[in-house]
């Protein structure tokens, strides 16, 4: 049996989330992927970094009382070592789901760059990276051999980027819309029923869709960001976040949706890229009260939706979770998958 040793960083939420499956579901997603997991490393900002060769036991970090750090185990040290342990772990392949600042990405950039230059093949789920940095990350990755994955950037473990990429090939994209932020999308419902924006937030925030700083939802820059990274995925565009137009749920009013609701409509928070004919990309973020017979309409809650058009099968749409722990904990292994079958054609091409 095959096997791959992984580096967590960050335990989060999220890598939390991918610990608690791989413990709970090793045995079975081994005998369905034909490969086993084995977390060797894990370092975080409270617990410090641990280091084992032989593989960590989960079960005894899970186990682990509040407070209580790696220090004194072996391999431990109560000090967060990211850099150090993504350059000298034995691990192949590095999870990077730290706390990171999507205004300049890091440290996930840092942590990134880090593991590709030390020859592992890297996954994140922070959009600041790719948003930012992603073009000199996928060229450092092919320089050296590896794969820089990220499908939890977008729409968390929803697979748009690869639905796009893979199952759509053969298509010309033109043109990419959705909506692309459960909190705001959760806000706007909660207001078509009354409630206030303020309240509204701090509900999403409590039931764990919001950014840390909510603002980011609400004011359309988390979208940005997502637009920046399918306009260059999926367009072939090369644009940054000042490429592309923001206006946030803050400027919709409750007597626009009650407006909106008497011309039977309703209102979205919707990122949108279109490529014209000399091949200029355009993209914004803008809430739009669209018809209630458009395919993002009826979209409600956190969910998140994507339409893609296309030029032989004409409009698609996809919809999933946009956020949540396990569900971007699914992202990671998706894109843990990807990297083994990156790592299995260079086998076999001899390279
Ligand atoms: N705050 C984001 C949202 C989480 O509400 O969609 C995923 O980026």
């Amino acid at each position: 049996m095959d096997r791959h040793d992984i580096a967590l960083i960050g335990f989060g939420g999220v890598n939390r989330a991918l610990a608690q499956i791989i413990l709970d579901r090793g045995d079975e997603l081994a005998a369905d992927l034909g490969f086993a997991l084995r977390v060797v490393a894990i370092t975080d900002l409270r617990l410090g970094s641990l280091m084992q060769a032989d593989g960590i036991d989960l079960a005894d970090v899970f186990a682990m009382r509040d407070g209580e750090t790696f220090a004194g185990r072996p391999g431990g040290t109560a000090a967060p070592q990211n850099d150090y342990v993504i350059r000298n772990s034995t691990a192949d392949i590095v999870v990077e789901a730290t706390f990171t600042n999507p205004i300049d990405g890091e440290p996930g950039i840092s942590h990134v760059r880090a593991a590709l230059e030390s020859g592992k093949s890297v996954t994140t789920t922070n959009k600041g990276p790719v948003a930012l940095a992603g073009l000199e990350l996928n060229r450092l990755a092919a320089a050296n051999g590896l794969t820089f994955q990220y499908e939890g950037s977008v729409v968390s473990g929803t697979p748009i980027l690869r639905f796009a990429s893979e199952t759509l090939q053969g298509l010309r994209i033109d043109a990419v819309e959705g909506i692309l932020n459960g909190t705001s999308n959760y806000v706007l419902g909660k207001m078509e029923s009354g409630m206030t924006l303020d309240v509204a937030v701090a509900e999403a925030q409590s039931l764990g869709y919001a950014e840390a700083d909510p603002t980011a939802d609400i004011e359309g820059s988390d979208v940005q960001l997502k637009v920046v990274i399918l306009a260059n995925e999926l367009l072939g565009a090369d644009i940054t976040t000042a490429d592309v137009t923001r206006r946030g749920i803050s400027e919709v009013s409750a007597a626009d949706i009650i407006d909106a609701a008497a011309q039977g409509k309703r209102y979205k928070l919707i990122g949108s890229a279109f490529r014209n004919a000399a091949g200029t990309v355009t993209a914004k973020v803008e809430p739009v009260a669209l018809p209630l017979t458009h395919p993002l309409a009826s979209v409600t809650g956190p969910t998140n939706a994507v339409s893609f058009d296309t030029d032989l099968l004409g409009t698609v749409t996809v919809s999933g979770p946009g956020a949540g722990r396990i569900e971007t904990a699914y992202a990671l292994l998706s894109d843990i998958i990807a990297i083994d079958a990156h790592q299995r054609a260079r086998v076999e091409a001899g390279r």
